[in-house]
């Protein structure tokens, strides 16, 4: 394993805390992730102070599992790689002090890594070949939505981001109105199944001045509202109507700003990332539009779409051959911009 570079991934910004082992940026030797997802789920959505102690109480299991996992002997790792935000700031505390801690007592080089530019990297994992390319990608998780140009160099231009709401977090809010569980992307996504997409006309915003931005608030709202003018009738919620309504709402304005964006940039690589990019709706509509329009689609596994340390390495991985090292003073920025 000499001639290779092996990064050691740390993530914890939200509620997976994950550790994770990559070869050269691009081959994944371990993924370790331990989900939060049934502690806040009782809550609703993700309760910061308890998301802070859960990672407090994992990662070091988490790590274990990842290194051994990967069968890599500490000395022979390369750097240790750490999201450093955005995210939730006592959840990112944790990783950051814990990849701290490793990097002296391992004698490794640091890395702080944004998370959104973690995300992207996910895509290096799933398709190799994308190394040293240009492409569009279209960044989709509960915090961020961002249509991003990706330069071969790894240089980014961002296009485009929402003005309000996240996708994944008018997902996260629309289900809770629905009366679905946490987190709201997959029950919505399995709901909407059943469901007729065009039962509601739900209002796609455009923003002036803009045409890659993003709102999702007044499609959040319109929702919302159509939900209690029904219940206020008394009748049933037509659950998997309104889900397969909202969906198509969030998934047409997220095509038609990432094919707009292609066919202005001349772009032919396109790209999916974050959370919400598992949705179902989402990745065929994209299918579609892009081999519409001649495009080339890339979209990682589930599991490197939502959180994972996978992605946090191969990232760590490109800032170490650009020589981009922290030092201890690293420390977490929850409004990291990318
Ligand atoms: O990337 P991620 O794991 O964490 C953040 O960086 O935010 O994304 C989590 C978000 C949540 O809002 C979740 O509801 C959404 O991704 N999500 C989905 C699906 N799976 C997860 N949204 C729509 N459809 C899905 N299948
Ligand atoms: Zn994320």
């Amino acid at each position: 394993m000499n001639n290779h570079t092996l990064i050691l991934g740390i993530e914890t910004s939200c509620d997976e805390t994950a550790a994770a082992v990559v070869m050269d940026g691009v081959t994944v030797l371990s993924n370790a992730i331990a989900s939060q997802i049934s502690t806040h789920r009782i809550y609703g959505g993700v309760v910061p102070e308890i998301a802070s102690r859960q990672h407090t109480e994992a990662i070091c299991a988490v790590a274990d599992e990842a290194m051994a996992a990967s069968g890599v002997r500490p000395e022979d790792l390369s750097a240790v790689a750490v999201t450093s935000g955005p995210g939730l700031v006592g959840a990112l505390l944790v990783g950051l002090s814990f990849a701290k801690s490793l990097s002296f007592a391992w004698n490794l080089p640091l890395i702080g890594v944004n998370h959104i530019e973690g995300h992207i990297c996910a895509n290096y994992l799933s398709d190799n070949d994308l190394v040293g390319r240009k492409f569009l990608c279209l960044v989709v998780s509960g915090g961020h939505t961002h249509l991003v140009l990706v330069r071969g160099d790894g240089s980014k231009k961002v296009l485009g981001r929402t003005r309000d709401d996240a996708a994944g977090e008018a997902f996260d809010k629309v289900a809770r109105a629905l009366g679905l569980t946490y987190p709201g992307g997959p029950a919505i996504d399995k709901a909407a199944q059943g469901g007729d997409p065009l039962a509601f006309a739900f209002p796609k915003a455009n923003i002036e001045g803009s045409i890659y931005d993003f709102s999702f608030s007044g499609l959040k709202s319109a929702v919302l509202n159509t939900i209690n003018k029904i219940r206020l009738t008394g009748a049933d919620l037509p659950v998997s109507d309104l889900a397969a309504s909202f969906q198509k709402a969030v998934v047409d304005v997220l095509t038609e700003k990432t094919m707009a964006a292609a066919l202005e940039t001349g772009e032919k690589n396109i790209a999916l990332a974050g959370g919400v990019a598992s949705n179902t709706a989402l990745r065929k509509a994209m299918a579609v539009a892009c081999e519409k329009n001649g495009l080339t689609l890339h979209v990682p596994p589930p599991v490197f779409c939502t959180d994972n340390a996978a992605m946090i390495a191969s990232c760590g991985y490109f800032h170490y051959l650009n020589g981009q090292f922290s030092d201890m003073s690293l420390n977490a920025s929850p409004d990291l911009l990318l």
